[in-house]
């Protein structure tokens, strides 16, 4: 790393959360169909997270696969799953090696049993490792998450006024991450899509027009740039240098 990135780079996100959109257009602009659009979107994510890994960052999650995306066509979500575990039986190996631990958010039960056993296999293989944290969300969303998370504290017994912030969160799938610092979206979209939407309170949200496909180590360069310029105030007034 130069010296200017290293000075534009001194503060690291703990957490940084991407939204991988764009591989259906990145597909069709280039006349293919839409699964090689996800193909692709893989290929790169690899590159992606062992950039994270470099640039220090702990936690990243990624929204591979919304509670909404089984509205789409059958062939694509059967093509989905079978790129997921493509990707799980091909990625696992060097994921581990390299020290990443993987984890889910989401609804895992609803999915099919294969690839169910493959994501538990996965993370109790990878349980261990401290290098980067990578969260799936597949089969995650945002409400959904919120209203399992107070199913269980009503199941659970809590009084109301045993509940807080903070006892909420543990209801949470993220329950062992911290929130997000930097939330990232690719193909000039700007939605939240129900992604983390407890957990983004305060994140920063970067957006590039960049289809998902596209994204490499260098557009993550420049989001954690444009990260650094960001003050963070969390509701509070920015402190004064003099008076
Ligand atoms: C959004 O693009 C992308 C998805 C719904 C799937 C994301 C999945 C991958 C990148 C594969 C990686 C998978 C795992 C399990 C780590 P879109 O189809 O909405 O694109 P569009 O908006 O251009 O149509």
């Amino acid at each position: 790393m130069n010296k200017e990135t290293q000075e534009s780079l001194q503060n690291i996100p703990n957490h940084v959360a991407i939204i991988m959109d764009g591989n259906g257009r990145w597909a069709l602009e280039k006349g293919l169909p839409r699964l090689s659009g996800h193909r692709a979107g893989t290929e790169n994510l690899r590159e992606v997270i062992e950039a994270c890994a470099e640039f220090g960052i702990k936690y990243l999650t990624i929204y591979a696969f919304s509670t909404e995306n089984w509205k789409r066509p059958k062939e694509e979500i059967q093509g989905l799953m079978r790129i997921f575990k493509t990707m799980l039986d091909r990625e696992l190996q060097n994921l581990h090696e390299n020290g990443v631990q993987l984890r889910h958010l989401g609804r895992l039960d609803q999915i099919d049993k294969e690839l169910q056993k493959k994501v538990r296999e996965a993370i109790e293989l990878t349980k261990d490792n401290k290098t980067l944290i990578l969260n799936v969300a597949f089969n995650y969303g945002g409400r959904d998450e919120i209203l399992q998370a107070v199913k269980n504290i009503i199941s659970a017994g809590h009084s109301v006024d045993d509940i807080d912030d903070e006892q909420f969160a543990k209801y949470l799938y993220t329950s062992e991450s911290p929130d997000p610092d930097l939330i990232i979206r690719t193909s000039g979209e700007y939605r939240c899509s129900n992604f983390l939407i407890w957990q983004s309170a305060y994140a920063e949200w970067y957006f590039t027009p960049t289809y998902w496909p596209d994204f490499n180590k260098e557009e993550l360069r420049q989001a954690l740039i444009v990260y650094n310029q960001r003050e963070r105030r969390y509701g509070e007034v920015k402190q004064e240098k003099e008076r």
